[in-house]
């Protein structure tokens, strides 16, 4: 069996993405899309389009419902492969197929089912974060890259002190629930991030607690929750349904684990790769590196 088949990764995803309705993978894309540009470092589609114009072969790894991946062969002449452990990839064919250059194959970024030093560009955007060993993983996607070829890979960031312990702690009981019991898990988490935004209140701390993770300053109630003490996403634009499939993502797969910039220089250094980009948000690292 394959390892992300093996570690139930596979079931978390397929879960999510076969509860997503057309009208929130629309949402969901436009929303990623953005926000991929402002990670990665572009200032708009157009930049990308530049920076995709050289390439002749594209993986898109952990592609999921597939937009990404459309969008390069939508802008390119590039082949633009999207892979992914879960039968999202049907999905992704049914919402996207159709152009010549575009192509999405099921299987196991750990174990890729292609040849070494073919891919001019290879994206994982919050993939392998997923994966057993991240590390590992990203030296594997590595090994996959043409001479010239750019490795981008965002991933999540370690948090402030008490939010880790909450993560490791919760996740470990939800990341142990049936797919329904972890949907009404996530539901009522989505729930309380809504109340708490609803609230549009904020405090004002003149002292910050470094030990906490917590800066001196106005802090809005739902943002200072969220960030550091407990993982509970609400976003009005999203909308209720992908606001809860977020939640569910963070809480129901095996493997989530979080980084450090140092980390994400050190994989990059170790595979031979130098850095072009790197953007870090609370949220997470977004690394560009080239293999020159
Ligand atoms: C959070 S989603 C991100 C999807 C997409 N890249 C995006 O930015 O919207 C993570 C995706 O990675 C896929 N994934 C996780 N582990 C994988 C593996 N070992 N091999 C292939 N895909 C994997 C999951 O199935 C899921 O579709």
């Amino acid at each position: 069996m394959a390892p992300g088949s093996a570690t139930g990764t596979d079931r978390s995803f397929s879960a999510k993405w076969n509860m997503t309705p057309p009208e929130d993978r629309r949402r969901l894309a436009a929303f990623q899309q953005r926000w991929f540009l402002e990670r990665f470092g572009f200032a708009d589609e157009a930049a990308l389009a530049d920076h995709l114009a050289c390439r002749g072969l594209v993986l898109d790894a952990g592609t999921g419902l597939g937009y990404d991946a459309a969008r390069y062969a939508r802008l390119s002449s590039a082949h633009v492969v999207g892979l992914d452990i879960t039968d999202s990839v049907d999905i992704a064919a049914r919402d996207f197929g159709g152009p010549q250059n575009l192509h999405f194959v099921q299987g196991d970024l750990e174990t890729p089912p292609f040849a070494p030093a073919i891919f001019d560009l290879i994206v994982a955007d919050q993939v392998i974060h997923h994966t057993t060993d991240c590390a590992r993983t990203f030296a594997t996607l590595a090994t996959l890259l043409a001479p010239g070829g750019e490795l981008a890979v965002y991933v999540y960031r370690r948090k402030a002190l008490i939010r880790e312990l909450a993560d490791d702690h919760v996740r470990a009981l939800t990341s142990a629930m049936s797919v329904a019991e972890c949907l009404e898990f996530s539901e009522a988490i989505t729930e309380l991030g809504r109340a708490l935004s609803d609230l549009d209140a904020t405090v004002a701390l003149t002292r910050g607690i470094p030990l906490l993770g917590i800066p001196a300053g106005e802090h809005h109630v739902q943002r200072l929750l969220y960030w550091c003490f407990l993982k509970c996403f609400w976003n009005e634009e999203l909308g209720w349904h992908s606001s809860v499939m977020t939640n569910f993502d963070w809480y129901h797969p095996p493997s989530a684990s979080r980084h450090t910039e140092q980390e994400v220089r050190a994989w990059c250094m170790s595979a031979g790769l130098a850095v072009v980009h790197l953007g870090t948000t609370l949220s997470g690292i977004s690394v560009r590196a080239r293999r020159n």
